[in-house]
């Protein structure tokens, strides 16, 4: 039997597991077994607790409880922890996914131990290094024994940086295999609950650093969406992560925070359950976002996507011509994407069947 140690902690993180547990549970449970650790960096019940009941995601086994703090108070508390756990439990390979604080502690842990690393989501680089996740995500590849990467982007860009062809492994986005199982099950009761039809609001949201601790990139965002939201006369619709409803409260101009809320059209709401945000997804007419996994729900789901980034890891979607890249002038960012008139959606990030892949590799390279 080999023994798997997976360490979560931020929501995309939750999301990205259920998919993986689910196939360990159904198609592997006589060869892999799964010890879930969660480190505690998302705690509120809607940014943690919801993931695990509404995907059906086994109760952890172990709840490091660090919460949150400074980038190094985190990933410390977070390593020192894990080394505890990794210790009493001795797995054969230990699964990190994406970019956070969660990711870097628990590869960098499992690296000293001389335990083998899997990375799911490697190979994505953004090139600014201002970006903690980048910091991350390089890191994590560097100590991983198992590159599991999503996009043929992702692959060429780790060849670039001389990664041994034996550990790249081309697995698809498991992403994609959680909006296919999961999306089937959105919750549309969301719809109602907020007076939205379908087909007749934006979504946005917006949690990365850049937007949210530049005080004037983060005025200057939500003013923008309130112009657009008033000038189209649309209602707009923005599920808020804790990180954004704390910068709003202290930073957004009080006078802007008040129209907002006396806007009607100008919906925000808590943090949406994932279920509620697939319904969300499916059924708004446009995205605006910073979120990695929301782009690229966008373009699961056929929906123009203005990316209020500088930059994107998933550049196929801009290329494509689905999302646009919009940090300053998202007015002319919508403009542009709607008038991009292409129906054809490449299978950019595989066939859903990433967390069997995933299974299969480790299966065949842990004895
Ligand atoms: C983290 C990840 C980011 C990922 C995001 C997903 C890092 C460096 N960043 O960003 O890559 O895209 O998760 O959502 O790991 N907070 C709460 N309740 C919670 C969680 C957070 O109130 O349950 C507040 C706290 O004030 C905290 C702040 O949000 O300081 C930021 O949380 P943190 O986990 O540090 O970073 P995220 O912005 O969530
Ligand atoms: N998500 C959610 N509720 C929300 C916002 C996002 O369930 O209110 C989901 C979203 O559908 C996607 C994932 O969370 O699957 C993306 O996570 P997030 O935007 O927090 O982080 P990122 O992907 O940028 O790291």
């Amino acid at each position: 039997m080999i023994k798997v140690v997976t360490l979560v902690g931020a929501r995309p993180q939750f999301i990205k597991a259920a998919a993986l547990s689910r196939v360990i549970r159904d198609s592997y449970s006589s060869i892999i077994k799964e010890v879930l650790v969660h480190s505690g960096q998302h705690y509120d019940e809607n940014m943690s607790e919801v993931f695990f009941t509404e995907m059906d995601i086994p109760k952890p086994n172990y709840h490091l409880e660090v919460g949150s703090g400074s980038h190094t108070q985190q990933t410390a508390q977070i390593s020192l922890k894990f080394e505890a756990v990794l210790n009493t439990e001795k797995p054969d390979v230990v699964v990190v996914y994406g970019d956070t604080n969660t990711t870097i502690a628990g590869a960098l842990t499992a690296a000293k131990l001389n335990i083998p690393v899997a990375h799911i989501e490697a190979g994505l680089r953004s090139y600014n290094k201002q970006m903690p996740e980048e910091v991350n995500r390089v890191l994590t590849d560097h100590v991983s024994d198992f590159l599991f990467c999503p996009t043929q982007t992702a692959i060429n860009n780790l060849q670039k940086e001389n990664f041994s062809d034996s550990i790249i492994h081309h697995s698809g986005d498991i992403m994609y295999d959680a909006a296919l199982y999961y999306g089937q099950k959105a919750d549309e009761s969301v719809l109602a609950k907020n007076g939205l039809e379908k087909n007749n609001y934006w979504l946005a949201t917006i949690h990365r650093q850049s937007n949210t601790d530049d005080i004037k990139q983060l005025n200057h965002l939500f003013i923008s969406l309130l112009e657009l939201v008033k000038k189209q006369n649309t209602k707009l619709v923005l599920p808020l992560h804790p990180r954004t409803k704390k910068a709003i409260e202290t930073h957004l101009d009080k006078a802007v925070l008040e129209e907002i809320n006396s806007t009607d059209n100008f919906l925000l709401i808590p943090p949406a359950s994932y279920l509620e945000m697939v319904a969300l997804e499916k059924n708004c007419s446009v995205v605006f976002t910073d979120s990695g996994g929301v782009q690229k729900e966008a373009y699961f789901y056929q929906k123009p996507c203005v990316v209020l980034r500088e930059e994107t890891e998933w550049v196929e979607l801009v290329e494509s011509g689905h999302a646009v890249l919009a940090p300053t002038n998202i007015s002319d960012g919508l403009s542009t994407v709607l008038n991009n008139n292409s129906k054809d959606f490449p299978q950019f990030f595989g066939d859903g069947k990433t967390a069997d892949f995933i299974c299969k590799i480790i299966a065949k390279n842990i004895q």
